[in-house]
């Protein structure tokens, strides 16, 4: 059957196809993703999905390999040069014949893979991916959606300051996506607690409404630029906060009930830019998933860090483009 399809792929040279990357652990949600994108799977190799057509948006996508090609090759010589005239920099998705494969990487630009600090630069050239399929034909995109290797960054870690892990994905989202805050500008984090979201906003000299029906972390409480309001957010009403340039949300609560309390902070008129975890119970609900997508401006990212979760960002006009 794979070899029927890899045929198609191999002969049907006018016709586009793209590789979409799953989370780790995660092949089943995208698999159902695309499917009810209408996108056609032609075959599938470990976390990797190959599918007719043009990249699309896809949530469940770590790292979208574009312009695919399955290529013949006959020596580990001959395949580093099939790579070296198509793309500059190489990383290698192992799916068998793993020695081989590190052996090809050694002879082509690869790309090592490091650990951040918060804020650091990413590099901006696109990163090239391969992956074997056997000991003679190789999948290969000279593009990919993420410049880092499979759509993930690492980060040098702070073991001391923030009261959760949860900062990592504001990390992620500020440092790899570009989705920030400016210095002075007004944010409210709800469901922030113990606070590190807060704790991230809070050090990139942004003011914050911080709210929870949870005490914060004392350490963080007494932090300045942080005025912290023990209730639930959803009895919160947009007009007594007023204005604000950022709404984050990390809450625990069901997708359907986190687009109800979106909805009316978007209405209010009074926020400009989104950033909310939508978090899943099992099975993944995409009737609201796809109801967030469908929100103008709106984007819905895997982060590196998310679990059986994703993070919607909703920028005000404008944004998206002066970021990407
Ligand atoms: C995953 S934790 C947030 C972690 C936080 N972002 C951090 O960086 O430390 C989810 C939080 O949602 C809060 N939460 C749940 N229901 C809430 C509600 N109705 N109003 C406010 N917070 C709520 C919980 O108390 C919990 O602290």
């Amino acid at each position: 059957m794979v070899s029927i399809l890899i045929h198609m792929v191999q002969s049907n040279l006018k016709q586009t196809f793209t590789g979409y990357l799953s989370p780790v652990d995660f092949e089943s949600d995208l698999k159902t993703e695309l499917t009810l994108m209408g996108i056609t799977i032609v075959s599938q190799h470990g976390r990797l999905f190959l599918c007719e057509g043009e990249a699309r948006d896809v949530v469940f996508a770590q790292d979208t390999w574009l312009e695919v090609e399955i290529l013949a090759y006959s020596s580990i010589t001959n395949a580093a040069e099939l790579l070296k005239a198509r793309a500059a920099r190489y990383q290698h998705y192992s799916l068998n014949n793993h020695r081989r494969g590190e052996l090809i990487l050694e002879k082509v630009p690869r790309v090592k893979i490091k650990k951040y600090d918060f804020l650091e630069s990413i590099p901006s050239t696109s990163l090239g991916a391969f992956a074997l399929l056997s000991e003679s034909e190789i999948i290969v995109s000279p593009k990919t959606t993420c410049p880092l290797p499979f759509g993930e960054i690492h980060f040098n870690e702070d073991k001391i300051n923030p009261p959760s892990r949860a900062y990592l994905k504001l990390w992620e989202l500020f440092t790899l996506y570009g989705y920030k805050p400016e210095a002075g500008m007004k944010t409210i984090d709800v469901g922030s607690c113990p606070g590190g979201w807060t704790w991230v906003l809070q050090s990139i000299g942004a003011h914050v409404v911080s709210v929870d029906k949870a005490p914060l972390d004392p350490k963080i409480a007494v932090l300045p630029n942080i005025e912290f309001r023990q209730e639930s957010a959803f009895g919160l009403r947009p007009q007594h906060v007023g204005k604000l340039d950022w709404f984050f949300s990390d809450i625990i609560c069901y997708p359907e009930k986190l687009l109800e309390l979106v909805l009316r902070w978007r209405e209010s008129e009074l926020v400009d830019n989104f950033a909310c975890t939508i978090k899943f119970q099992q099975p993944t609900d995409y009737e609201t998933l796809f109801k967030f997508k469908e929100i103008p401006g709106s984007k819905i990212i895997h982060l590196s860090c998310n679990k059986h979760e994703v993070t919607w960002i909703n920028l005000k006009e404008g944004l998206h483009e002066k970021l990407s």
